[in-house]
Formats: structure tokens, C-alpha cells, sequence
């Protein structure tokens, strides 16, 4: 992991206040009589100290402000204190993300596909680690070519399990993991092989003009939780931004098990894929937020009892 320091402070602008070392989480930061110091030898690079300096003292190298500025909007650089910002909106905008399987035939800027990448990186990730990578597929060309190989691998796996030596076999050393493929998504998925291949119907897809992959070097200390906040990141952006999106979890699927399509992609053999993004301008519009069936919550606690 890079924790090389890339640090620098200005001591003829540091006025000794230390609000840089109170929230450095790495001890990157010391005062030296009035004036802060780079002493640690290893650091996050999470841009904490630059963030907070009240005279603009601190420079961390590694940052780069170009990932902050967007081609299809003008971003707010003001830091948004806590408690400020409109709730209702926020809710509402995560309340009306819909999954949209309807998209008009209309191909996604270029633009937009890049700032959607740097809105996904403002996520958190694991020891600030950003071993995230972003796959663009840009038009509808590449998201059928996509689509072939994971109906590919959908159709190798429906032609295995339709074996019934094979899965109760499996079964009975323990592995019902093809069992369990039969018996819950054997007929759907023939159903769906059949459309696309009859009449060119795309349920897997859903018609979506273009693709994000989502993925994450291996090496990462979190790499599934990481590039799963930016792609939550990218679903609700691409919302206000006038797009609908569908994560398209057999896609993932098939690209977990047949690395061969991470190959045919140019996807190195150093990242796995935890999200695929089907995105494009919606054909459907709803009336309504609705809500969601449940939610086990429990407290950790001897006197409350939970209300939701
Ligand atoms: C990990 C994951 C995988 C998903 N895979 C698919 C998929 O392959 N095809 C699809 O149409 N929807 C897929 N979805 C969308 C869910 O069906 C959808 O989120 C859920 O029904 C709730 O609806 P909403 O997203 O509109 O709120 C997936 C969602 C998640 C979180
Ligand atoms: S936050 Fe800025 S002004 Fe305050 S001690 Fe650190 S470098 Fe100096």
C-alpha cells in the first residue's frame, strides 16, 4: 500500500493552531514549538490536514485537484458542515434511485461516464487505500458485446446443471451449490437465453445504452466494500444527472467465475469485479416513492427496546 508522505507545509503561513495534527489520523503531523511539522514517516494522503489548515499552509502532493472538478457541472469546492445540507432532498433523491429497466435508445456523453467515475471516488475506502478501477463501456456496442459473453457463460451453466447425475452427485459430497442453481434459476435464465436469442430481447441488460464495471486491485485492504460505496456513489448521482442505472448482479456473477471475460475486457488478472452498472436515459418515470419490506435492527443494549 502507498504510504509514501507527500506532505508539505508552508511554516511562514502555519500559525501554530494544530488542528492539522488533531485530525491527521496517522501521526503524520507534530508541533514544533508554534509551527507544525511533517514527522511521521508514513502516511493515509487523505487530505485531512489540507482540508482543515485556516490559512492554506498544507499541501499534500499526491491529491489531485483535477479529479474534483467535473466536465458536466461546477462542484461546490466549500466543505459542507456537519448539519447543514437538506435532508428531504437527500432522502428523497436515495427514495427515487429506482433500479430502471426501460432506457430510451439514446447514447450517454462520454463526459458524464467520467464524471460519474470521479463522483464514485468521493467514497470512503479502506486505509484510503483507492485501489477501486473503473471499466467505461461507452456505448451500446460494448454492452451487447458484454451481454454475449455473460449469456455465454449462462448457457454453458444451464447446459451443466441440466445434468441430474451431476447435481445430486455434487449434492451428496456436500455440494448443492448446482442443485441450488437448478432449482432457482435454471428456467428463468432459459426463458431469457431464449428471448434474447429469438427475438433480441435484453433482460439482462434492459436495453441500457452503456456500462460502468466496478471493481478493485486484490491487494486492497477492502475491496469489495470499497468499490461498492463509489458504485452507490455513482447510482445516485447518475440519478440527478438524469440517468437511470441497474446493477446487473448475473453480469458480476459470470465475471467472478469465467475470468475469461475479464480478459476479453483487458481487465488484469490483479482486480476482481464487484459491480456492474447498466446505465442510460430512462423510458419510465414514477409518480411515487414507495418503501421497503423490512429491516432487522436490533439494539445492543439492556434498556432499549427498538421502535422500527
Ligand atoms: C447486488 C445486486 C445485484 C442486482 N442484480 C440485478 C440484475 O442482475 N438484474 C436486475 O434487473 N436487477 C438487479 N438488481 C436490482 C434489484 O433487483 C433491485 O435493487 C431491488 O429489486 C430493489 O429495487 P430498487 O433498486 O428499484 O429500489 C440487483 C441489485 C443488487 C443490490
Ligand atoms: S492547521 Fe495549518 S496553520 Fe494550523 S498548525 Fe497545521 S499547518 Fe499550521
Amino acid at each position: 500500500m502507498e504510504k509514501a508522505v507527500t506532505t508539505t507545509i508552508d511554516e511562514a503561513l502555519c500559525n501554530g493552531c494544530g488542528l492539522c495534527m488533531t485530525v491527521c489520523p496517522s501521526d503524520t503531523i507534530t508541533m514544533e514549538g508554534k509551527k507544525a511539522v511533517v514527522t511521521g514517516t508514513e502516511s493515509l494522503n487523505c487530505g485531512h490536514c489540507m482540508a482543515v489548515c485556516p490559512t492554506g499552509a498544507i499541501q499534500v502532493t499526491s491529491l489531485n485537484p483535477a479529479l474534483s472538478t467535473f466536465e458536466t457541472f461546477e462542484a461546490d469546492p466549500t466543505w459542507l458542515p456537519h448539519g447543514d445540507g437538506n435532508i428531504r432532498d437527500l432522502v428523497n433523491l436515495m427514495q427515487s434511485r429506482r433500479s430502471c429497466r426501460n432506457y430510451q435508445a439514446k447514447a450517454v456523453p462520454k463526459d458524464i461516464l467520467e464524471d460519474l467515475v470521479k463522483i464514485g471516488i468521493s467514497a470512503p475506502s479502506g486505509t484510503n487505500s483507492q485501489q477501486w478501477t473503473f471499466t467505461l463501456l461507452p456505448d451500446r456496442l460494448a454492452v451487447l458485446q458484454l451481454a454475449q459473453w455473460v449469456a455465454g457463460f449462462f448457457r454453458k451453466m444451464n447446459r451443466t446443471a441440466e445434468n441430474a447425475f451431476l447435481r445430486k452427485g455434487l449434492a451428496l459430497l456436500g455440494k448443492s451449490e448446482l442443485e441450488h442453481y437448478f432449482q432457482n434459476h435454471y428456467e428463468s435464465i432459459r426463458d431469457g437465453l431464449d428471448l434474447w436469442e429469438k427475438e433480441g430481447k435484453d433482460l439482462l441488460f434492459h436495453g441500457a445504452a452503456a456500462a460502468i464495471v466496478v471493481g478493485s486491485k486484490k491487494e486492497a485492504s477492502c475491496p469489495a466494500e470499497d468499490a461498492l460505496l463509489a458504485t452507490q456513489n455513482i447510482l445516485l448521482s447518475a440519478h440527478v444527472l438524469g440517468l437511470g442505472t441497474c446493477l446487473i448482479g448475473f453480469a458480476v456473477e459470470a465475471m467472478k467465475r469465467d475470468r475469461r471475460i475479464l480478459r476479453w475486457m483487458g481487465i488484469p488478472g490483479d482486480e476482481n469485479t464487484y459491480a456492474v452498472i447498466a446505465l442510460g436515459y430512462p423510458n419510465e418515470k414514477y409518480q411515487r416513492v414507495t418503501g421497503r419490506k423490512r429491516a432487522l435492527v436490533r439494539y445492543f443494549s439492556q434498556d432499549l427496546k427498538c421502535s422500527v
